[in-house]
């Protein structure tokens, strides 16, 4: 057998479909074979070229005018004449509306439509899902069982979406009826005699939705995403057609619905097969955010969406002639390992989640982001907050078979309801505990306990703390250079620490504290409070100072405290069998901390400059000679290292690297900016950025995805890709050659020289 290129098909490719069991339990396992050795593939059951990994779907996405999005709600399985001939009995002529729109309609659509999705116009959305949310737990908290699609998840979504776009109540109970068949008759593969069933319920639905547009014409001034669009046609008719309204008007429930219903039950089902990850969510409930974010990339409720080959083209290396449909695995592509590290595995804390393509990308990438987002962190929180001990019952998952919409039918819970928190304590029922966050991937709330083991005096005001997980699990593994922050318990104060301990006991962090008597609080708490079995929370470890273990030689220069990242990078050297040296300075030997234990490891290597003993270190006659394929790596205080960038300067690019803690990057005075735009290549937008506005909270305002932690400058997650325009950087992440060649910048704190930049997002 050949695919239309020409090109053999081979075995498994041939045995491909995506309406099996294999495929609707687990779609990115179904199609693991492929992503590994046939990316992008024929399927002559379904007629489409598969495409299953991350770079190739999301440069499909990246390009709709090569991919077109025309056929994303076509029937994937034509259906007979016989229902077709219902349909047409009903006038059913769903047709363009967003996500299936080329261009140039679609982006002045997109762009006119766009504002109620956005984080500010959301926040006022969230008290009646909340509320929803409350009364459907209400219903069976005491029951001790619950199937939660039935129960709550395909109900509350629905109504939520119905309030989005302005439904009135009375009509809410008809289009919940006719929905699912929607699902089916699009993206399903119904029987012939069931195809007409459902081309009836979807004549229906069509009519019925023209009846609910109608109701909303006579009152357009009231809330709601459809009575914003037919104002907006007021102005725009020819952007905002009847066609475009109608269409809208049943596309938009199940756009809005189904998805978000799928996304939850799936997310439940996941977080209750983890035990540990849903118990650190119930203890922590600021972790839920990237939680959602993580449930969404490992099993999400879109598992494959589709485009239009509109030229010949290649992808993933393949010829794909003009034509060709094309069925993008997103769910595979959210367990490509290239893009997300150990993909299989499950991790609530996982830094780059929300890259996940669940919602596609660019510039047709789900415009209700946001409002998903919202509903599932709540559904969420209460779960959490009012049923902790909850568990999945022994049960069956069964999905409708379809290639797209991806849930459980039924999610059977139970728990003993004589064990209900709110028994003992009944304002548990309505205490939210976490604010939701809207638009926001920050990985800045995610945290995890620590318990502190031992605590040791090493020198005059300087303490070791040893840190294990509570439970004994493993703790994230660390590089030389790292450091944790720790929230010094509800002071509201976090202060960071460089790991000092070894990288290969994954049992334990290590890191050196000093009380400073300059201390804003966080030193002195951690010396005055701390104590061994005391509980903390850290975030990280992330590493800002990486060693450069390709140097042929290294020097290490710490001052002070700042032997903590040295002494685990000269460690490391030491195991790579670098050629290397240490110098480390300090006011007097009672002050500097693991003198005895760096001199037994280091020996000749180690210099010791006490000023005390009148043994400074002399930089500028150190760092006289550039020395050949040398690193300097150094960390202390502030005067130190001004030093030794001065005695640096001749040293070829690039050969210093220096420990930053804080930095005032990320504040911005408003007086002293200027104004520029940026142009959104993939998104299709631009957008002004104001003087008292960063770049980063420029895109999040219109619900661009860009993830940030530090949000000065410090960590290099904020990173965008530059395609031109002058850059302005002001991080300390790049290095000159990279500021140079003008293709990165970090959107927290750098900015456009000139008034015009373009982003590759
Ligand atoms: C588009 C997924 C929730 C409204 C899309 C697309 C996907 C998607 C895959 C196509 C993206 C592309 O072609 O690049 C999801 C998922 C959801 C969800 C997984 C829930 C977890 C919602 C909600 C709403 C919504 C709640 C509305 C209230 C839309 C709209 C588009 C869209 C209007 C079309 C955007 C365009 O083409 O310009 N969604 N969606 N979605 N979604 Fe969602
Ligand atoms: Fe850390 Fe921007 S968020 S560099």
């Amino acid at each position: 057998m050949r695919a239309p290129n020409g090109c053999p098909v081979s075995d498994a490719a041939a045995a491909f479909d995506p309406f099996s069991d294999g495929y609707q339990q687990d779609p990115p396992e179904y199609v693991r074979w492929a992503r590994e050795q046939e990316p992008v593939f024929y399927s002559p059951q379904l007629g489409y070229w598969v495409v299953t990994r991350f770079d190739d779907i999301k440069a499909i996405f990246r390009d709709n005018l090569t991919f077109s999005p025309s056929i994303a709600l076509e029937k994937i399985t034509p259906t007979g004449p016989e229902a077709n001939a219902v349909l047409e009995r009903y006038g059913f002529a769903l047709n363009r509306t967003l996500v299936n729109e080329d261009e140039p309609a679609h982006m002045p659509r997109r762009r006119l439509l766009m504002e109620p999705f956005t984080p500010e116009h959301l926040r006022p959305h969230e008290p009646l899902v909340r509320q929803l949310a409350r009364e459907y737990v209400d219903r069976f908290i005491d029951d001790g069982r619950a199937d939660l699609v039935d129960q709550m998840l395909w109900e509350v979504p629905l109504t939520v979406a119905l309030h989005f776009l302005g439904v009135p109540e009375e009509d809410m109970d008809t289009l919940r009826k006719y929905s699912i068949a929607h699902t089916v008759n699009t993206w399903g593969r119904p029987r012939p005699e069931e195809q007409v069933e459902v081309a009836h319920a979807v004549g229906n639905f069509w009519q019925f939705a023209g009846k609910v547009l109608d109701k909303m014409r006579q009152d357009p001034d009231a809330p709601g995403w459809m009575q914003y669009g037919i104002r907006k046609q007021r102005e725009h008719p020819e952007i905002v057609t009847d066609s475009y309204l109608h269409s809208m008007m049943m596309a938009g429930i199940v756009a809005a619905h189904e998805t978000t219903a799928n996304a939850t039950a799936n997310a439940m089902k996941l977080l209750l097969q983890h035990p540990s990850a849903w118990r650190d969510i119930c203890e922590d409930p600021a972790l839920i955010p990237n939680a959602v974010e993580e449930c969404l990339r490992h099993n999400g409720s879109v598992a494959a969406w589709r485009r239009l080959a509109t030229r010949d083209v290649t992808i993933g290396g393949i010829d794909i002639p003009a034509g060709a449909k094309l069925l993008i695995v997103t769910s595979s592509a959210n367990h490509d390992e290239r893009h997300f590290a150990d993909a299989d595995l499950f991790d609530i804390r996982r830094d780059n989640a929300s890259d996940h393509l669940t919602f596609g990308y660019g510039s047709h990438q789900c415009m209700g982001k946001n409002l998903a987002r919202m509903e599932m962190q709540v559904f969420l929180e209460e779960f959490t907050r009012r049923l902790p001990h909850m568990r999945l019952a022994e049960q069956t998952f069964t999905y409708v078979p379809n290639t797209s919409f991806r849930g459980p039918e039924h999610l059977i819970v139970e728990w003993d309801p004589a064990q209900n928190p709110e028994r003992r304590d009944a304002s548990l029922r309505t205490a939210a505990r976490a604010a939701v966050r809207i638009g926001e991937p920050s990985n800045h709330a995610i945290t995890r306990p620590v318990v502190v083991q031992r605590i040791e005096t090493v020198a005059q005001d300087i303490v070791r703390l040893r840190l294990v997980a509570p439970d004994g699990r493993p703790l994230p593994r660390w590089a030389p250079g790292s450091h944790i922050d720790v929230e010094c318990g509800d002071t509201g104060l976090s202060r960071q620490y460089s790991l000092c301990g070894d990288p290969d006991d994954t049992g334990t962090l290590e890191i050196g504290v000093l009380r400073d008597p300059r201390s804003r609080g966080g030193s002195a708490w951690m010396h005055g409070q701390v104590k061994v079995g005391d509980r903390l929370h850290i975030r990280g470890p992330r590493n800002h100072f990486r060693l450069d273990e390709e140097a042929r030689r290294l020097i290490f220069i710490a001052g002070g405290i700042g032997i903590t990242p040295i002494m685990a990078m000269a460690r490391r050297a030491r195991a790579l069998n670098i050629d290397y040296q240490l110098f480390y300075c300090g006011r007097s030997r009672g002050a500097m901390a693991f003198v005895d234990e760096l001199a037994a490891l280091h020996g000749d290597r180690l210099t010791l400059c006490v000023s005390s003993e009148g043994t400074r270190l002399d930089l500028p006659a150190l760092l006289q000679k550039p020395v050949e394929g040398a690193r300097v790596h150094a960390c202390g205080p502030l005067r130190m290292l001004d030093a030794l960038e001065a005695a640096c300067a001749h040293w070829p690019e690039d050969s210093l690297r220096m420990e930053h803690f804080e930095s005032m990057l990320g504040t911005l005075d408003p007086t002293r900016e200027h104004a520029f735009e940026v142009e959104l290549k993939d998104s299709g937008l631009t957008l002004p950025v104001r003087a008292d506005q960063t770049l980063l909270a420029a895109l999040r305002a219109a619900n661009i995805d860009v993830q940030s932690d530090c949000e000065e400058g410090l960590c290099g997650s904020c990173e965008v890709r530059v395609i031109s325009g002058d850059i302005d950087h002001r991080d300390m992440v790049l290095t000159r050659a990279e500021r140079e060649a003008g293709q990165r910048m970090m959107s927290c704190c750098s900015r456009a020289r000139g008034t015009k930049m373009v982003l590759e997002l």
